[in-house]
């Protein structure tokens, strides 16, 4: 079992000061717009995959085009099981061949979510699997999460033996309904206490500028995916305004794809990850 890649490029971009994109990904051609754009600009990058999508695409499918797309770009690609609340699945999938993935317990009480975490880490590194866990809570939309301790991040840490940590510093998953408010100092905090790569979940609609502040103050990896969508439906939604008789699948989707296109090199140069594949 060699070393795990996502392991390695978390830890070079912690050391190296630039964040991983982990792009959510939710078909065939939404996957190849970010292997497509990542190779073009060599930049190392996670196709992160939720319960829902893994389901939509079968997973032995998913891992079939992993091992594909692995070798076909010469970039690092690792595919990531994005918010697993059943640990169960989320341990299945690591058995089934995937080498990363997200355990959420982020709504259970601390304790809980140590136990969690603990059996899926223990359980994980039989395979050589790599595993993220979120402390606090990032909200969705209305819905208000529940900030980061950094006290407590340290402990987890710590207890779990976790490889990186998803930390809520007051970013939401979908678009910020107001101006997005981030705790940089608290931010600070956990990086100065946990020396392990850090998460940034609800990556959409936040400031060139705010997403930069995150990566200077410990943020590895960020999550996109509500800007993806949205990009790839406004390209589909253009494209048959002006051509209602389209019926070709692989003209309006190659619309939905360029549009898609742009919000990845965007956030590849944001993250400062260019170059490091
Ligand atoms: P956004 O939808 O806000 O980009 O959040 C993505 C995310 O955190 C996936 O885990």
């Amino acid at each position: 079992m060699g070393e795990n890649k996502g392991k390695i490029i978390l830890q070079k971009a912690r050391k190296e000061g630039f964040a991983v994109p982990a792009f959510n990904i939710y078909n065939l051609e939404t996957m190849q717009v970010v292997l497509e754009t990542a190779a073009r600009m060599q930049s190392p990058v996670m196709l992160a995959t939720t319960p829902s999508t893994v389901n939509y695409f079968g997973h032995d499918f998913l891992l079939a085009l992993a091992e594909k797309a692995r070798e076909r770009y010469k970039i690092p690609v690792v595919f990531h099981l994005d918010h697993f609340q059943d640990k169960e699945e989320l341990k299945k999938y690591i058995k089934a061949g995937f080498s990363s993935g997200m355990i959420d317990a982020s709504r259970s009480p601390y304790t809980e979510n140590v136990e969690i975490v603990k059996e899926v880490v223990s359980f994980a590194r039989g395979y050589g699997s790599v595993v993220e866990a979120e402390l606090g809570n990032v909200g969705r939309g209305e819905q208000k999460g529940t900030l980061t301790e950094p006290g407590e991040a340290k402990g987890f840490v710590r207890e779990t033996g976790v490889d990186s940590l998803a930390v809520a510093i007051g970013t939401v998953h979908g678009i910020f309904k107001g101006k997005p408010n981030l705790d940089f100092k608290r931010l600070e905090e956990i990086s100065n206490l946990v020396d392990i790569p850090l998460v940034l979940h609800g990556g959409s609609g936040l400031s060139d500028n705010d997403l930069k502040e995150t990566i200077k103050r410990g943020i590895s990896k960020i999550n996109i995916a509500t800007e993806l969508k949205e990009a790839f439906t406004d390209g589909l939604k253009n494209y048959f305004q002006e051509n209602p008789e389209e019926n070709d699948l692989r003209h309006y989707m190659e619309a939905g794809k360029k549009s898609m296109e742009k919000v990845v090199a965007e956030k590849i140069k944001v993250c400062g990850s260019e170059g490091r594949g």
